[in-house]
């Protein structure tokens, strides 16, 4: 249907004074006895292009096409609205597309968040969300240039594995058949399901990630990873997208580097392309966003060893509900506090102590901690979780045995010590939490187009 995008009508002038042909869907009318005006938004732009219709010239328009959420395609000449200076259409031909009947859930101007979510399908048609998945894509092809101006590969890591990255029994298995009381075993169970073992969702990719890396020295994967955790938080989904590089000859300090040049480069870009979203974000969701994002780009993220920041929290003048220890795995209320009453700025949290992180984390001279590293960001916590790996096979085993796990699944991992093994580490970065850190947007179910999370499936 050969049509001209709203966006390019509303941001440039080469249109004013010729006919164009937009298509769109009405997000408001107004009627009076001379004149209607209708605001049509196609999806392109945050912004809505007025179109005006003179009720004493030749069109007649339908009373459908004045019905909110109905589509509809509209030519007429561009003009210059004398009061405002945004062009607008001057229409002399409207055709309804589709109409719209008044059960259209979107007839108020603002629902609330929570409406939006029980239809998935209606609410990309808000500004919110359209705002949000715009966002969205924007950040998405910024990660892909950051790490493809730098020399990284782009690689997909198998999203159905055999074995579990983190070790915390999160996977949701992937099975052709059910389970029944004709198996002896669950071993003879496994080995008639499709695979013939245990399968699951991949919950990373960095496992494949790190086998890719050991040969094209500096790869990146961005997918989606599954999570059966059964944490009901804005925070969490079952699926989310994940941003992992992996990196050869690469130690703590310089995966830190590019983690907080990577966030710096997403924050430009996105404060560059959406200017528009930002100022709606800010106006609507968070106040002081564009200054917040300012100052990340402007300023060095903190870097905290986890000995330090327990010493802190242990010194806090407030009541957690998780009380502190070394040794305990941080909660959310004691990454808040961090980042945002001590330090309020992004933080990398390091060498954690290696009973709370994964097996394949490095080993600190010290015999305690692992250089392991989280990015703790205020309003969202956690976006980043990272670690050099450890290269050396006997210092693997070791951990893998001592965390009680078994070789079978991690025999392609322990060959990458044994052939040529190199410092190499990575990190995974949450792509929702990301945009909820760009968007001021508090749930997570907000920033994704279908969320998945506990006993919640659309
Ligand atoms: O800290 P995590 O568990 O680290 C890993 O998976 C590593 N294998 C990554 C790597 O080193 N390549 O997860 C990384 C990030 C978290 O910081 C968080 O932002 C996001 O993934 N994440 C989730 N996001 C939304 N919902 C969930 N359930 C998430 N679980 C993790």
């Amino acid at each position: 249907m050969k049509h001209t995008d709203i966006e390019l009508i509303l941001k440039t002038d080469e249109f004013v004074g010729k006919t164009a042909t937009v298509c769109g869907w009405v997000r408001t009318a107004r009627d009076s006895k001379n004149v209607a005006f209708l605001a049509l938004n196609d999806g392109t732009t945050l912004n809505h292009l007025q179109i005006v219709i003179d009720k004493n010239g030749a069109l007649e328009v339908s009373p459908e096409a004045m019905k909110l959420g109905a589509s509809l395609k509209v030519t007429g000449e561009v003009v210059k609205n004398t009061n405002n200076g945004t062009n607008e259409i001057n229409a002399c031909e409207i055709t309804v597309l589709g109409v719209c009947p008044p059960d259209y859930p979107l007839q108020k101007k603002f629902q609330k968040l929570e409406t939006l979510r029980e239809m998935p399908h209606i609410r990309v048609r808000t500004n919110t969300f359209n705002a949000v998945f715009r966002v969205r894509s924007v950040l998405a092809a910024a990660i892909h240039r950051f790490f493809q101006e730098r020399g990284y590969v782009y690689i997909n890591t198998p999203l159905i594995t055999g074995s579990d990255c983190e070790g915390a029994g999160e996977m949701f298995q992937v099975t052709t058949i059910g389970y029944s009381t004709d198996y002896k075993s669950e071993e003879e169970y496994y080995a008639d399901d499709f695979f013939g073992k245990k399968t699951g969702l991949s919950v990373s990719g960095q496992l494949e990630g790190e086998v890719a890396a050991m040969g094209l020295g500096k790869i990146y994967t961005f997918g989606p990873s599954f999570r059966a955790e059964n944490s009901n938080t804005q925070r969490h989904v079952a699926e989310f997208w994940h941003v992992e590089p992996e990196i050869a000859f690469c130690e703590l300090p310089d995966l830190i580097e590019i983690a907080e040049d990577m966030i710096k480069y997403l924050i430009k870009d996105y404060m560059e392309k959406c200017p528009d979203e930002l100022a709606f974000f800010e106006q609507r969701f968070e106040k002081g966003l564009t200054e917040k994002l300012l100052s990340v780009v402007n300023n060095d993220f903190a870097v905290v060893d986890y000995t330090e920041a327990i010493d802190i929290l242990k010194k806090a003048d407030v009541k957690f509900e998780y009380p502190v220890e070394w040794g305990c795995d941080l909660q959310s209320e004691h990454e808040r506090y961090i980042t945002e009453k001590v330090y309020n700025k992004p933080v990398f949290l390091i060498n954690y102590p290696k009973g709370i992180k994964s097996f394949y984390m490095k080993q600190n001279p010290d015999g305690k901690t692992v250089a392991a590293t989280d990015l703790l960001v205020p309003g969202v916590g956690e976006i980043i979780g990272g670690s050099e790996r450890e290269a050396d096979y006997d210092k693997l085993i070791a951990a893998m045995e001592e965390k009680g796990m078994s070789k079978e699944g991690y025999e392609f991992y322990l060959d990458l010590r044994k052939y040529g093994s190199v410092p190499h580490a990575g990190f995974g970065l949450g792509f929702e939490r990301m945009i909820m850190y760009c968007t001021g947007m508090a749930n997570i179910r907000d920033v994704i187009l279908y969320p998945r999370t506990v006993g919640n499936i659309r």
